[in-house]
């Protein structure tokens, strides 16, 4: 899959900005805060409908508009298909899928895009939030329709914890508290069965890509975490764990006996204790959690391993949702900085075959020679491309090159 163009309309520090992407490697260049991740930012939110730096879309649109609009045309699968979105503040977005009106949801998963950024560091230092997203993103990636899935739980699990403070003012009648116990479990396990399988998926995958970044560095091994194998007030050893390849309805009945055992409880602390909100993504080194006992590089190399792994799963996906074309955008905002040198190498070793990648940098020397491909300088929300288009004479992502949509 490829990006061919993008163009964006008061997103971020842009009034109005066309860019042209050729195969392979990109490197935006130019000095902080000129608008380089801004552009790499576009093109992920329109493979996830969101931001990797923050949560809410109100800070995507230029400061003072009334909406921002994200169009692009990609290649995939030997079409060309272009997209578009408008965000609005405090209001859904609406898209648009080859001209024709379509829902927000239809173009998650037809842009893949595998991001590793500076806040990646998070990933294995942070909270389980930030890994549970990580979980999430990846499981839609592979497979798209369970995004309504993990819309409809929060919802769910929203509306479940407010009955529980209700329940615990006003004991008695608990029949819709059952009711929301039975959708809960249903979504939960579809959600906890995606991302056991997406976990177990990707270790291989994680497992060598650190074995390249860090060759001396030992063993990283990835495991789902689940609440559903713990019990409270019964010892580890006397719950028996899901079995590895637990069916999506088995994972639910577990979560229903787990959210009965534990009502009691819930509806004196008004929260929800059981379900995919409270598991996790292990990350080991050898024997030990990466959290709290990894060097600061050895939690740079766990994530980008992360990432990196993320990549090669979604590039060997050959699944109904990848269209015979699953290998991703791989956007590498700002981390050559970070890196070492042998750490560099390692990364460029094995992006030079892939089929496209954006990279951002503030000092052109940072990216290894082998990597920088087309540069494109960004200097006060300017995009100046080698081969830009005179004045009024820019390509949309509608009609990139005057023909008509060969999809439709
Ligand atoms: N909603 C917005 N409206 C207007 N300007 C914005 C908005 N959001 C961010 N900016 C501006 O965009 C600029 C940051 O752009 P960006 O993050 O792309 O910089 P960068 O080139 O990646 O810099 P660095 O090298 O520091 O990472 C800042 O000057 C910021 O003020
Ligand atoms: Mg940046």
């Amino acid at each position: 899959m490829r990006l061919t163009h993008l163009q964006l309309t008061d997103f971020r520090s842009y009034d109005a900005a066309t860019v042209t992407f050729g195969p392979g490697v990109t490197t935006l260049v130019g000095r902080n805060g000129q608008g380089k991740t801004n552009v790499v930012e576009a093109v992920r939110y329109l493979s996830t409908l969101s931001s990797h730096r923050v949560a809410s879309d109100a800070p995507l649109i230029k400061f003072g508009a009334a909406r921002a609009v994200i169009g692009a045309r990609v290649d995939k699968g030997g079409r060309s298909l272009s997209l578009e979105v408008t965000l609005l503040p405090g209001k859904a977005n609406s898209a648009r899928l080859n001209r024709g009106a379509a829902r927000p949801r239809d173009l998650i998963g037809i842009v893949r895009t595998v991001v590793f950024a500076p806040e990646d560091l998070a990933l294995v230092k942070g909270d389980p939030g930030g890994r549970r997203t990580f979980m999430d993103e990846l499981c839609v990636a592979l497979q798209p329709p369970l995004s309504g899935d993990l819309a409809d739980y929060d919802r769910v699990l929203r509306q479940r914890s407010s009955m529980l403070k209700t329940a615990r003012n006003a004991r008695g009648d608990l029949t819709m508290l059952d009711i929301w116990d039975e959708k809960l479990a249903e979504l939960g396990g579809r959600i906890v069965a995606a991302r056991r399988r997406a976990v177990a998926s990707l270790a291989p995958f994680v497992w060598s890509a650190y074995a390249d970044v860090a060759p001396d560095g030992g063993d990283c091994q990835v495991k789902y975490s689940t609440s559903l194998d713990r019990s409270e007030g019964r010892n580890a050893e006397d719950v028996e764990p899901l079995a590895a390849d637990a069916s999506a309805a088995v994972i639910a009945e577990r979560l229903l006996d787990r959210l009965r055992e534990l009502r009691n409880k819930e509806i004196e602390r008004g929260v929800t204790l059981a379900g995919p909100h409270r598991d996790d993504l292990e990350i080991r080194l050898g024997e030990m959690p990466a959290k709290g006992y990894a060097s600061h590089g050895e939690s740079w190399s766990c994530a980008l391993a992360l990432r990196l792994g993320s990549y090669d799963l979604l590039t060997a996906d050959d699944g109904p949702d990848s269209g015979d074309d699953g290998e991703p955008i791989l956007i590498l905002d700002d981390v050559f900085a970070e890196l070492d040198s042998g750490r560099r190498a390692a990364l460029a070793a094995r992006l030079v075959d892939a089929s496209q990648v954006l990279i951002t940098a503030a000092v052109a020397e940072d990216v290894p020679q082998a990597l920088s491909g087309e540069v494109i300088r960004v200097a006060a929300g300017f995009i100046e491309q080698p081969d830009s288009p005179a004045p009024g004479q820019e390509s949309t992502p509608d009609s990139p090159d005057g023909s008509a949509d060969t999809d439709d």
